[in-house]
């Protein structure tokens, strides 16, 4: 298992020439800090790790948070334990299993009742045994269990809703997880991206927030709902949404162009680099973006000398958009 094998919504992993060749021309030195602060997958941090820069990863989900502290931490782990491990969850026989909060919630929806139960025993024995592991395979764990949840899951790839059909019998498998030893250091955050904006000093700044009105927790509410593992008994709707307002995104909201200003005002940093794409004039209006090209333009011209550099992309595209010439942006800012 990869860092990019996962389905994630606006996930850059096919832009990743194209962002690192735009950054590198600016010459800035490879050992310095590079802050993904909006970081979903963190397949754009990891880019630069692996180039030699430190790094700097943030998002408000915390099922992101536990991925970046597997991947990105240097942490000795104990390889032989966490196969071990791995082998006893996909030799667990669900009959042998009673129903738990994991497969009463979501079994028959998201996942069939026995990979649900199975889901559910794995997710209580890590918290159980969390004293038998040190805080990195604690997350290695967890992390392989997202990565197999996310695999097999009875969705068009994102947790909005389950598909009509009944989830089919696809086993769930732990597969272990390729990890780089070497990677330089790296500051791991899970937190608002302008209150982190205030206290961090970064060399580079890349910022991809969400583009529209489409909240990131309402599309991986499962997931989120499975790392946090405080077991909420209240839930919204036929797709089973946990109550979840405090993880909601200001960005997809109308005030996301004053928190845009005020996050490129407290960025204290070299260049910025912020991913955009035209998605306006989508067919479905929660697909419009937030924040308009002339306003991304303006407020970093008030912070430094800005270059726009274009590519042609396809959008996701769930149906109901269907977007011509759609184009990935990146504005890059060079600080006064
Ligand atoms: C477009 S995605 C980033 C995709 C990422 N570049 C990748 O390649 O996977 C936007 C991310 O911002 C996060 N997010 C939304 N609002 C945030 C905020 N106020 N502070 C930090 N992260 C936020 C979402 O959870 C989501 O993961």
């Amino acid at each position: 298992m990869k860092i990019n094998n996962r389905r994630y919504i606006g996930c850059k992993t096919k832009l990743l020439d194209f962002i690192y060749d735009s950054v590198e021309r600016y010459n800035i030195s490879k050992d310095s800090v590079f802050a993904d602060i909006f970081a979903g997958t963190g397949v754009v941090a990891y880019r630069f790790a692996l180039e030699g820069y430190k790094t700097i990863l943030n998002d408000t989900l915390f099922s992101n948070y536990v991925i970046y502290k597997t991947i990105f931490n240097n942490e000795i782990m104990r390889i032989d334990l966490l196969k071990n491990e791995i082998n006893y969850f996909n030799s667990i026989d669900s009959d042998s299993l009673k129903a738990n909060y994991f497969s009463n919630t979501y079994g028959g929806k998201y996942y069939s009742f026995d990979n649900a139960k199975k889901i559910g025993f794995i997710r209580d024995y890590i918290e159980e045994n969390k004293q038998k592991y040190n805080e990195r395979e604690y997350y290695y764990l967890i992390t392989c269990l997202l990565y197999a949840c996310d695999k097999i899951a009875n969705t068009v790839g994102h947790f909005e809703s389950y598909l009509h059909s009944a989830p089919k019998g696809e086993k769930l498998m732990l597969e272990e997880f390729e990890m780089n030893s070497n990677l330089p250091e790296s500051y791991i955050y899970n937190e608002d991206a302008n209150n982190l904006a205030k206290k961090i000093n970064a060399d580079i700044v890349y910022i991809d927030p969400p583009y529209n009105a489409r909240q990131y927790v309402n599309f991986y509410h499962v997931l989120e709902n499975l790392a946090r593992w405080n077991k909420p008994t209240e839930f919204e709707g036929k797709s089973m949404k946990f109550k979840r307002d405090n993880l909601k995104s200001d960005y997809c909201r109308s005030k996301a162009p004053l928190l845009f200003e005020d996050l490129i005002q407290s960025l204290k940093c070299k260049l910025i680099v912020v991913s955009y794409n035209n998605t306006y004039n989508a067919k479905s209006v929660s697909s419009n973006n937030t924040i308009s090209e002339d306003q991304i333009i303006e407020i970093l011209s008030k912070k430094g000398n800005v270059t726009i550099k274009t590519i042609d992309y396809s959008a996701f595209n769930a149906g109901k958009t269907d977007l011509k010439n759609h184009k990935e942006y990146l504005y890059i800012c060079e600080v006064f």
